[in-house]
């Protein structure tokens, strides 16, 4: 690959401005890094919060997308574990050569994964910044989660047999990992809050009990308090976290107990209950989160061909990096229920 090819790309011309597809050059992968053609990128909400608010990245014009699935077509020094003509999956970065809404991206290896043969580009593109957000608002120990065992050390698979968690919107991505990865630990019962029409799917993923998530907290309350002895909650995770969300994940928490949000905290605590709320960030690149991630990625590959983790529904967006604009749109209005939105880079006119 010359490095002197341009590529498309899909810019935030300013901050806060419009996006619109430019050229990039392709970047030359460094030590630990591929280059990675890529094929299927996934939006999340944060990609239409950047340009509504200006949030996380500094310099424009910016490519942004954190979710990336492609084939290695280079690899830098030192990498070992991938070779060209690997399919692979990878987190992005805030930094234009390693973010996703472009046709060639650097993938760093810690946290890039095979695609198992049972997979496809879509399916594994659904998965970086959710799983990781879910996993370290579960396990990461330094402050940007509960700290506790990850299901892929030793003796961490079914640690937690008999605690039961709370997880408030199961059919949000991030929520549709926290179900699946509370389940491998051992948690019980799995309760989770949504939209009824995608019960038996998150029922599927290890939710034993999936309650309205229209319903008040009183419902719920009633609903925990008629459940034959169950212990007291210490473990909610709100992977939606608007303000009526962590009420009612703190009204559920017993004292001691813990609250993880996935946006800032809002819950005020009161006197002699000790309870916490801990907002997590599910960047590998931060230094709190290096260790956990590269943990994951080492066995994810292999949990998602014995189908121990399962990718997240999806739609593929029409128009290559074009659709990506739209497509933020509908989930910035909160049109996308139970699914993620995929683009093809590769389509792009
Ligand atoms: N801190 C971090 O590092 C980090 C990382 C990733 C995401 N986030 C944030 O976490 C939130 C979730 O992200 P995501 O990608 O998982 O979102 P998402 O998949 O786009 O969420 C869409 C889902 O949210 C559900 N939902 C909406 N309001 C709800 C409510 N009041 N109660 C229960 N479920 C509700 C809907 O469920 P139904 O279909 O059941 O109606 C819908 O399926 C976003 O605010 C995002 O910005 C933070």
């Amino acid at each position: 690959m010359s490095h002197t090819e341009q590529q498309k790309a899909l810019f935030l011309q300013s901050k806060q401005g419009e996006f619109a597809v430019g050229l990039h050059s392709i970047p030359k992968p460094g030590n630990d890094e591929v280059l990675i053609q890529v094929y299927s990128v996934a939006l999340n909400p944060v990609d239409h919060k950047i340009q509504e608010y200006g949030v996380f990245v500094e310099n424009y014009p910016a490519v942004i997308g954190e979710d990336i699935a492609g084939m290695v077509v280079e690899v830098g020094e030192g990498v070992s574990n991938f070779v060209k003509g690997d399919k692979v999956f990878t987190h992005g970065d805030f930094a234009n050569d390693r973010a996703a809404f472009q046709q060639f991206t650097l993938g760093v290896v810690d946290f890039t994964a095979k695609i198992p043969d049972n997979l496809g580009y879509d399916d594994t593109a659904t998965i970086p910044l959710a799983f990781d957000t879910a996993s370290t608002g579960l396990y990461n120990s330094n402050k940007y989660g509960f700290g506790l065992t990850p299901p892929w050390v030793l003796h961490g698979i079914g640690k937690y047999s008999g605690t039961p968690i709370i997880i408030l919107g199961g059919a949000s991505a991030v929520g549709s990992y926290v179900i699946q990865l509370a389940s491998l630990s051992g948690f019980s019962p799995v309760i989770t809050t949504a939209s009824l029409a995608h019960e038996e799917h998150l029922k599927s993923l290890g939710a034993t009990h999936v309650l309205d998530r229209h319903l008040p907290a009183s419902a719920l309350q009633n609903f925990l308090r008629a459940l034959p002895s169950l212990p007291k909650i210490k473990f909610v995770y709100d992977a939606i976290s608007l303000p009526e969300t962590q009420q009612v994940g703190w009204s559920l928490l017993a004292p001691k107990g813990r609250m993880v949000t996935t946006l800032p905290e809002l819950v005020k605590e009161e006197e002699g209950k000790e309870r916490q709320a801990i907002r997590t960030f599910g960047s590998p690149y931060v230094d709190e989160n290096k260790e956990l991630c590269r943990g994951s990625r080492g066995m994810i590959s292999k949990w998602l061909e014995k189908g121990i983790i399962k990718p997240l529904k999806y739609e593929v967006l029409p128009n290559g990096l074009e659709g990506i604009i739209e497509g933020l749109e509908r989930l910035k209005k909160g049109q996308v229920s139970g699914k993620k939105l995929v683009a093809h880079p590769q389509d792009t006119r």
